[in-house]
């Protein structure tokens, strides 16, 4: 198992989306373990492959940063198959170090994956949970949370990492 480095925004792999997952190998049992280092390293409560420079359908979500049994959540190829409501909170991504802002984002969702050994699941998630199964899914879109900002927020954030990009330190 090992801690590996995480992308920044700017990295093209961020922009890709990624591809399915059809072998549920030793690889992949590999890259599972080694984003599971990651995010609990950073810390984070959630991490997606292309993160990590690993174009595959694959997330990691542990609200508690591995403090609670039976809270690790991997999902491979995970889709969202409904979401309710709206909130606004405020967001961040290890992708994104340091930075947050308030990001609209479903009320609840539903989502179906495969988990590590292929097996067919269901997830529903509320508040937290739901934030993090839509932010984790936007990833393997190529989608970061500062496309779902708009206007000044959205020119606030991008003039925060520019400025971090000039002075070398992105
Ligand atoms: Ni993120």
């Amino acid at each position: 198992m090992a801690v590996l480095p995480i992308r920044k925004f700017g990295d093209e792999i961020l922009r890709q989306p990624a591809e399915a997952v059809t072998q549920f190998d030793s690889a992949l049992q590999k890259l599972i373990d080694d984003m599971v280092d990651t995010m609990y390293a950073a810390p984070g409560v959630g991490l997606a492959a292309n993160q990590v420079g690993v174009a595959r359908r694959v997330a990691v979500i542990d609200l508690s940063v591995g403090k609670r049994r039976g809270e690790l959540h991997v999902l491979v190829n995970p889709e969202i198959v409904e979401t309710s409501g709206e909130i606004t909170e405020e967001e961040g991504c290890l992708s994104v170090p340091d930075l947050v802002e308030t990001v609209r984002r479903p009320e609840s969702v539903t989502a179906r994956y495969l988990d590590r050994s292929g097996e067919e699941r269901r997830i529903f998630g509320q508040g937290l949970m739901a934030r993090a199964l839509s932010h984790e899914i936007d990833h393997l879109n190529g989608r970061l949370f500062v496309d779902r900002l708009r206007g000044l927020k959205r020119d606030r954030i991008l003039k925060k990492i520019q400025k971090l990009a000039k002075a070398g330190m992105w």
